[in-house]
C-alpha cells in the first residue's frame, strides 16, 4: 500500500507535492487499521522525498489508542498533528495543530510588523472552547484516563469480536477503542442495511455511525467492559432484527 505513494511521487514529481495527509486509521470509512509498519513507511518515503507528514488525529488524538496520540502508540512521529473532538470531549467545538518546531520557526520568520500566521476565523482561540479544552486535559490527567482505556481495550476487543458469529457479518476490525462491524450489504443496494441497523441499534439505546454497512462503535473512556458488553450485546440483537426484517 506504501508503495501507491513511490508511485504518487513518481508520477507528480516530490517537488510538486507538499505533504501527505493520513488519518493513523482511518475512522470515518470504517475503522480500516493500518497493516503493521505502514505508517513507519510512510515516514521514510516523506524523509527521503522532504514531504512533510501530517496525521488527522480528530478521532486518534486525546486517548482512543490509550495514548495522547496514535503517533505516541504507533511509535510514528509526524511533522504536523491536527486534532479536535476529544480534545473538548465535544462539548465545546475546539480543533488545533501541532507543528514540529522548525515549521514553526520557518512561519514565525516574517516581518515583525506581521501577525506571524494570520487566519481569519471568526471562533479563532474562543475563550470557552478553550477552557474546555483545558479541563478536558486536566481530566485525562486526574482521572488516569488513558491508563483506563489501555486496561478496557483488550475486554473491547474481545468483546466485540465475540459478534463474529452475528448473521450477516462480513469482518470486525478494532484498534484502541474503536470498531468497525461491516455487515454484508442487501441486495438493494450498499448502505440500506447498514442505515437500518443503526437505527435499530439506536432504538434499543446504543448510538453508532454507519458508514456503508460498517457500523462504527467507539465507546467512551469511562465504559466498564460490563457497559461495553451490554453495547455488543444490544447490537446482536439490531443485527439479527435487521437480517430478518425485508428492506
Ligand atoms: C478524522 C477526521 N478528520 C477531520 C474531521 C473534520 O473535523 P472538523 O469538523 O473539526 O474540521 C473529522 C470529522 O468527523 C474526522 O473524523
Amino acid at each position: 500500500m506504501a508503495n501507491e505513494l513511490e508511485r504518487l511521487i513518481s508520477l507528480h514529481d516530490a517537488s510538486n507535492i507538499a505533504a501527505v495527509v493520513i488519518e493513523p486509521f482511518a475512522g470515518s470509512t470504517g475503522v480500516l487499521v493500518p497493516p503493521v509498519g505502514y505508517l513507519q513507511r510512510l515516514r521514510e518515503i516523506c524523509d527521503r522525498h522532504g514531504l512533510l507528514l501530517i496525521f488527522d488525529e480528530v478521532i486518534t488524538g486525546f486517548g482512543r489508542l490509550g495514548a495522547m496520540f496514535a503517533a505516541q502508540a504507533l511509535g510514528v512521529v509526524p511533522d504536523m498533528i491536527v486534532f479536535a473532538k476529544t480534545i473538548s470531549n465535544g462539548a465545546a467545538p475546539l480543533g488545533g495543530v501541532i507543528l514540529r518546531r522548525e515549521i514553526q520557526e520557518a512561519v514565525m520568520q516574517g516581518p515583525s510588523h506581521l501577525s506571524e500566521l494570520m487566519h481569519g476565523y471568526t471562533s479563532s482561540g474562543h475563550p470557552l472552547a478553550c477552557a474546555a479544552g483545558l479541563a478536558m486535559l486536566q481530566v485525562i490527567e486526574e482521572e488516569d484516563l488513558l491508563q483506563r482505556v489501555r486496561e478496557l481495550m483488550p475486554h473491547f476487543q474481545e468483546i466485540v469480536h465475540g459478534l463474529s458469529d452475528a448473521p450477516g457479518i462480513v469482518s470486525i476490525r478494532n484498534f484502541g477503542l474503536a470498531a468497525g462491524i461491516e455487515l454484508a450489504p442487501d441486495p438493494e443496494g450498499i448502505g440500506r442495511r447498514g442505515a437500518r441497523t443503526q437505527a435499530a441499534a439506536f432504538a434499543r439505546g446504543i448510538l453508532t455511525r454507519a458508514p456503508g454497512d460498517t457500523l462504527v462503535l467507539a465507546p467512551p473512556f469511562i465504559s466498564t467492559p460490563q457497559d461495553v458488553q451490554r453495547m455488543a450485546d444490544a447490537l446482536r440483537h439490531a443485527i439479527q432484527d435487521t437480517s430478518n426484517t425485508p428492506p
